[in-house]
């Protein structure tokens, strides 16, 4: 019984984050939207269930139907949570969606300097759009990405978050604390390049536990007895969560992870899958039971994480062992 759904319902951006897969790809990015007919299709009772709108490639809120997925799911006893960098749409559109029940983070990674990593966006529209979701009651987190370029302004933000009335959260990535990161400001033709570090203590703090696991990846002699231990350290989002992953494609995976692998091809992903038919997890041509009930999702993705298995990917074990040390890290205040 799956219990929460991350969904991409675009994957197109009015951003161009430096650390993101779309802008570090783009000319890999084929922007698609989910539409409400197809979400009516796949969840015809979406009631009880948790509904993530994040992704990979995307924004949810550059969807043209978002607000009528949103209504259409929450009308019918889902719960949504977005994860969005604010910076589309209208105040108005902002207001009615306040009205609906559902939980914003919203990723702003600093005040004046916000559009310094969330590169293309314009502060003074978030913070209008911010305003007239909470105007209308909207229940939000500001999360806060702290970089060397924005520390100075947390306080700042985190105030302004209180007057909102959001809750307030700083947020590492382990990509960061792995490379700095360039972003492209300015005017189309005239982009100035601004280096982004993070250093010290914002770095995520379980930077020696993933350089372990990197190590155990690269090590050829690897025990039994080591890599039982690993493997049973694992926490994968869709056993143990029981959560699932759509992409903007129509595509079913077990997580964004897997999913951002094969867009990139990363560990030769494509050639691992290629015994699969092309369209083995499409949701155009299967049922969400159909593609849960494959061998795949009931044995061989588990299976898999042994090294020695012809679809291993060492993905699931550099973001999952280890109680998920990879993953980000998000602190309320
Ligand atoms: C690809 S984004 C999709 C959702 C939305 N566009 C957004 O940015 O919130 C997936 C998640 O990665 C987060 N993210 C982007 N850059 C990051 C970074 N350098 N470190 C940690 N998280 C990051 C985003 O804030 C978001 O929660
Ligand atoms: S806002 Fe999200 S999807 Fe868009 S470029 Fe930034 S991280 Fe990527
Ligand atoms: S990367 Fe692998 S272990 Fe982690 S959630 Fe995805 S499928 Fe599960």
């Amino acid at each position: 019984m799956i219990k929460r759904v991350e969904l991409e319902i675009s994957s197109d951006c009015n951003a161009a984050c430096p650390g993101c897969a779309r802008t570090q790809n783009i000319d890999l990015v084929k922007p698609t939207n989910l539409t409400l007919e197809q979400i009516q299709t796949w969840f015809p009772n979406p009631m009880g269930i948790k509904f993530k709108f994040c992704g990979v490639l995307g924004d949810p809120i550059v969807n043209p139907q978002c607000m009528a997925i949103t209504k259409y799911l929450v009308d019918n006893g889902g719960e949504i949570q977005y994860s969005t960098n604010g910076g589309r749409n209208s105040a108005d559109w902002w207001r009615e969606l306040g009205t609906l029940g559902i939980d914003v983070h919203f990723c702003v990674d600093g005040t004046e300097t916000n559009h310094i990593y969330r590169v293309n966006t314009n502060y003074k529209i978030i913070k209008r759009n911010m305003q007239a979701y909470s105007d209308a009651g909207g229940k939000a987190t500001w999360i806060y990405i702290v970089f060397d370029h924005n520390e100075h302004e947390v306080e700042q933000a985190q105030q302004l978050a209180q007057q909102l009335g959001f809750n307030f959260a700083t947020r590492t990535g382990m990509r960061n604390s792995f490379h700095n990161w360039v972003a492209k400001i300015g005017k189309k033709n005239d982009k100035v390049k601004k280096v982004i570090r993070t250093t010290g203590a914002k770095q995520h703090s379980k930077l020696e536990v993933v350089k372990k696991l990197d190590k155990f990846i690269q090590d050829e002699n690897k025990s039994q007895e080591q890599i039982q231990k690993i493997i049973s350290s694992i926490s994968c989002k869709y056993y143990h969560g029981l959560e699932i992953f759509i992409g903007a494609d129509s595509t079913l995976w077990p997580c964004c992870f897997l999913y951002d692998s094969d867009f990139n091809n990363r560990d030769g992903i494509r050639e691992k899958y290629s015994a699969y038919p092309s369209d083995w997890n499409d949701l155009n041509t299967y049922t969400i039971d159909q593609i849960l009930s494959t061998d795949y999702y009931q044995k061989s993705l588990r299976d898999s994480w042994d090294p020695s298995h012809n679809l291993h990917i060492s993905r699931c074990i550099r973001t999952c062992a280890e109680n998920r040390s990879y993953q980000n890290e998000i602190r309320y205040s």
